[in-house]
């Protein structure tokens, strides 16, 4: 199939349906999946036909080059269905950029928009009895896309696999989250792949993070490789202070995702009159805020996590508690977002697309 021609999605159906067997209210983070995937192959230069078909493991060569230099990104968007019973993404030109933004940091094919949007469009309306409404609900769905081709050349795949799975979730954390600032490890360099969704910068992460979970803590938040002192993203989320009543977030750089929350959650917050300051934030000034009681909140923003409150944090073995306000920006962001996300508040941003 040519990138130019319309896109024609084959079908083949599931034979029956796996959605009985879950239990929607005890749901752990991105473990459960539907019935259907959808999956489109880059060969010889073109993308081939696309496929929607029932989800079920398949068979790679041992020498795929994905598995031997991780030639591999994806993305996370999420579906929500309303309670008219219309599904709605969010922002998913974002995820769409971001994707081929990552496609061509990592040396893969860019996939036309045509393609991923009518092949997430179908895929969702497929699968859409697995989309539970009610705020807290919704359809995380992973596109991403693998270098397909055998042998163990250390060059970029001539073959490439492109798929979106779908699975059902609640909340990403839990309970609680205590973070531990980086002082030896880094997420990312100047240079590098930070600001892409490439697989590698996840999985680099998991040693260091590993080490701070043993300690109590359940995700790290990376400081600059260069120096160590400026407060860059947390694993799975960037992250906002608020100090003195003014929201601090980095910039987004070659080491910093350029995450779809963050940026909402930017615009979000100068909507309702907050004070905003895009800037590098300081451990040290981080460090001093929370000692003189300027330190208000932490929060960590991303598709997975939604706004995910910090409550404390450690930094060279000192353990320092955020305090516990019965109002914070980080709640009434969170609600904003998912009163908007769910349709329950008029979008006057654009963000939201009907499927
Ligand atoms: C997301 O928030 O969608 C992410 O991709 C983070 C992921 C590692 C769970």
């Amino acid at each position: 199939m040519s990138t130019t021609q319309t896109t024609q999605i084959e079908i083949i159906k599931a034979a029956t349906t796996k959605i009985n067997d879950v239990d929607f209210g005890n749901l752990s983070f991105g473990s459960v999946f539907t019935d259907h995937l959808f999956e489109c192959d880059f060969k010889n230069g073109e993308w081939q036909q696309p496929v929607i078909k029932p989800y079920a493991p398949f068979l790679l060569d041992p020498s795929t080059r994905v598995f031997h230099y991780g030639q591999a990104i994806f993305e996370g968007m999420k579906a929500y269905k309303n309670e008219a019973d219309e599904i709605w993404l969010f922002r998913p030109d974002e995820n769409f950029n971001r994707f081929n933004k990552s496609a061509v940091r990592m040396a893969m094919p860019e996939v036309p928009e045509e393609l991923f949007m009518s092949g997430l469009r179908q895929l969702l309306q497929l699968d859409e009895a697995w989309i539970k409404k009610g705020k807290g609900n919704a359809m995380y769905i992973r596109p991403f896309m693998i270098a397909n081709g055998t042998g163990v050349i250390a060059n970029p795949s001539d073959d490439y696999k492109f798929m979106i799975i779908l699975s059902p979730v609640t909340s990403y954390y839990a309970g609680d989250v205590k973070v531990l600032i980086a002082e030896h490890y880094s997420r990312a360099a100047n240079g590098g792949i930070g600001a892409a969704k490439a697989a590698g910068n996840y999985g680099a992460q998991f040693y260091p993070t590993t080490l701070a979970n043993k300690q109590g803590f359940q995700q790290v938040i990376w400081t600059d490789d260069a120096t160590h002192t400026k407060l860059e993203e947390a694993g799975t989320m960037n992250v906002f202070f608020r100090i003195n009543n003014t929201l601090l977030t980095a910039p987004v750089s070659e080491r910093i995702l350029d995450g779809v929350t963050r940026k909402t959650l930017i615009e979000l917050a100068k909507s309702e009159g907050i004070n905003v300051e895009v800037r590098s934030v300081l451990v040290d000034e981080l460090v001093a805020a929370a000692k003189d009681g300027t330190l208000q909140e932490i929060f960590g923003a991303g598709t997975a996590a939604v706004v995910s409150p910090i409550s404390g944090f450690s930094y060279k073995d000192e353990y320092f508690e955020l305090p516990k306000l019965e109002s914070t920006v980080a709640n009434q962001l969170k609600e904003k977002l998912t009163n908007i996300q769910n349709k329950l508040e008029e979008d006057t941003f654009g963000w939201t697309v009907k499927i």
